[in-house]
């Protein structure tokens, strides 16, 4: 018996087949997360009748215990964090042995094409708060050889795309299309991953060169792969995103997609400062992450927080707390403007411009 292969979205390759274990291990993943839906609605409905969101979404932490103590004697938010606690335990685990089970056949489709194209900052650059294991990958984002495509061609595939209440690839190209000029000629993507949101600003502004930063070799690895089938050339640079070792004022746009929601507050203050001395005056910054808790409703911004705490993101309630409009600010932008483009204000971009004449 064979089992239907999902559908294939844009930007992912049509040819991957795995191994009949392999795929019903990620069928099995992505039905459980679905399975878990109707447990939810019913949380919803029980929390929005109840009084605990009543205290709004200014104050986290006290949304949270309010919730959790109207909660208390309700068994659905442990079943619910148990089971996606475990699935995600479990996902790149079994994602990287539907992998290895076809290795001979997924490796070429893996593999970049030129190995030395990828210019490196070193080991000694990688702070410490990336090598955390983030959504729980064991690993992290480099623990396996091939995780680049591991993570485009089967998580998101089989997990992301079919979970995520929203279209992943749209919205990148939305973000893309809100820098304000049509012109760019040097672009830099930082935290360019596989080079999802990077190949939305490439087909955005096909005249542009694009440079794109990432920390991890393998996602950079699989962006370089990409690019050459699209018959695209980038410049892909391993370094962090908050001190790139990249000439200062060579791009009129950097921009980046949910790559500040990773990261510690000091770091991102520390891309932000990175920005304003990577463009030439004048020059444009677009950042998207995720959407604020007080533009969200208080069901929302509970879920999202509590869920970040079940889903291994550290740093979600910072990138959703912290007033970025006021970081760029401080950091010497001007023309700062918010905007968001989605349902519940996701996503969230932050757009600034580099004076003309830098401050003294
Ligand atoms: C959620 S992914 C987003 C990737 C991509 N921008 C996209 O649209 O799919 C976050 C990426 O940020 C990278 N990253 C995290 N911290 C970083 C840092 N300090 N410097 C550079 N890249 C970083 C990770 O390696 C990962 O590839």
């Amino acid at each position: 018996m064979t089992t239907a292969q999902p559908t294939v979205p844009d930007g992912m390759r049509a040819d991957v087949e795995l191994a009949q274990r392999g795929r019903s291990e990620m069928q099995f993943l992505q039905a459980m997360r679905a399975g878990l839906r109707p447990v939810q609605a019913r949380l919803r409905t029980r929390l929005e009748e109840g009084s605990a969101l009543s205290s709004g979404t200014e104050d986290i932490a006290r949304l949270r215990a309010e919730v959790d103590e109207e909660l208390a004697q309700d068994a659905d938010p442990g079943l619910i964090g148990a089971a996606l606690r475990w699935n995600r335990s479990v996902l790149t685990p079994r994602a990287i042995d539907a992998f290895d089970e076809r290795a001979e056949d997924l490796t070429p489709k893996a593999t970049a094409p030129a190995a030395g194209d990828i210019t490196d900052r070193g080991d000694e650059a990688v702070p410490r708060y990336w090598r955390y294991e983030f959504h729980g990958t064991t690993g992290g984002w480099d623990g396996h050889e091939h995780m680049g495509f591991i993570h485009h061609e089967l998580v998101y595939r089989y997990l992301l795309v079919p979970s995520f209440p929203g279209d992943i690839f749209g919205q990148r190209a939305a973000v893309a299309r809100l820098a304000p000029r049509q012109d760019y000629a040097d672009i830099c993507d930082l935290g360019c991953g596989t080079g999802q949101f990077t190949m939305k600003l490439a087909q955005t502004y096909p005249e542009a060169r694009i440079t794109g930063v990432d920390l991890s070799t393998s996602e950079l690895r699989y962006a370089q792969r990409r690019a050459a089938e699209a018959g695209l050339e980038w410049d892909l640079h391993r370094a962090p995103a908050e001190d790139t070792g990249l000439p200062s004022e060579g791009f009129d746009l950097v921009a980046s997609f949910i790559l500040l929601h990773e990261m510690p507050p000091h770091a991102i203050r520390g891309v932000f400062a990175e920005a304003l001395r990577l463009l030439r005056p004048g020059g444009d910054l677009v950042f998207s992450d995720v959407a604020p808790y007080r533009l969200r409703s208080p069901y929302q911004a509970w879920y999202d927080d509590w869920d970040a705490e079940n889903g291994h993101e550290p740093w979600w309630r910072t990138a959703a707390t912290i007033d970025l409009a006021e970081v760029a600010r401080e950091a010497g932008f001007t023309d700062v403007r918010q905007e968001a483009l989605g349902k519940e204000s996701y996503p969230w971009v932050t757009l600034a411009r580099k004076p003309e004449q830098e401050r003294e």
